[in-house]
């Protein structure tokens, strides 16, 4: 009986001490792969974090005596493609508080959006909204994403920020508010989500 038992325990010491030993070779070679990392530990968040929701309009201006939105380059071949890909429009559009163009100013959207689809109407977003409205003034939030603008609501990342936005990260919700046939003069809401410091 003893003898039946002793050598279960043998297999079972035989069998931790490899575990322990491919653990430990696990680990060695982990810390070789590694080696120029010095140190690393979780990192305690600041309870200052803060999530903030904004809401605003944005109007590209493509038609009149002074567009906010022009184009600067195209290909050979944009004219010809049913979705203009190709085109780069940039921008210094105003962002309004309201949808009306006449409400009040918060900031700039300044960056390009380029046709970046040959199948749909889809651009690549790149902008960075400059805010001028009270403790707001100077902090910009940047938005680099793509924006299929015929569909009913369009996300982009937020991918940082300044100021007072300082390490923005989030998303952007834009949804067409209207769209000028006539003009190509387009107005969308914008609603951004974004944590900060
Ligand atoms: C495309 O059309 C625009 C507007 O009609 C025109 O200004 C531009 O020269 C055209 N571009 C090319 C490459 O044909
Ligand atoms: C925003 O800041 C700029 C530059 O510091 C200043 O010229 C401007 O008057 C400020 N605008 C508002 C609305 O405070």
């Amino acid at each position: 009986m003893a003898r039946l038992l002793y050598i279960p325990s043998a297999t079972l010491f035989f069998f931790l001490s490899f575990t322990a030993v491919l653990f430990t070779v696990a680990c060695a070679a982990e810390e070789e792969a590694h080696g120029f990392l010095q140190s690393q530990r979780a990192v305690k968040k600041p309870v200052r974090e803060k999530l903030s929701h904004l809401r605003f309009y944005w109007h590209d201006v493509i038609s009149g005596p002074s567009p906010s939105a022009v184009r600067v380059a195209e290909a050979a071949s944009s004219n010809a493609s049913t979705t203009a890909f190709g085109v780069v429009v940039m921008m210094d559009d105003p962002v309004t508080l309201g949808p009306e163009l006449t409400s009040r100013l918060v900031g700039r959207a300044q960056g390009f959006y380029a046709f970046a689809s040959k199948e749909e109407s889809a651009l690549l977003m790149a902008m960075n909204f400059a805010f001028v409205e009270g403790k707001y003034n100077g902090s910009t939030i940047a938005v680099l994403g793509r924006n299929a603008v015929f569909s009913g609501v369009r996300e982009m990342p937020v991918v940082g920020g300044s100021g007072l936005f300082r390490l923005a990260r989030g998303y952007a919700q834009a949804r067409t508010y209207s769209f000028d046939t006539n003009t190509g003069d387009t107005v969308v809401e914008y609603n951004l989500f974004v944590t900060h410091y």
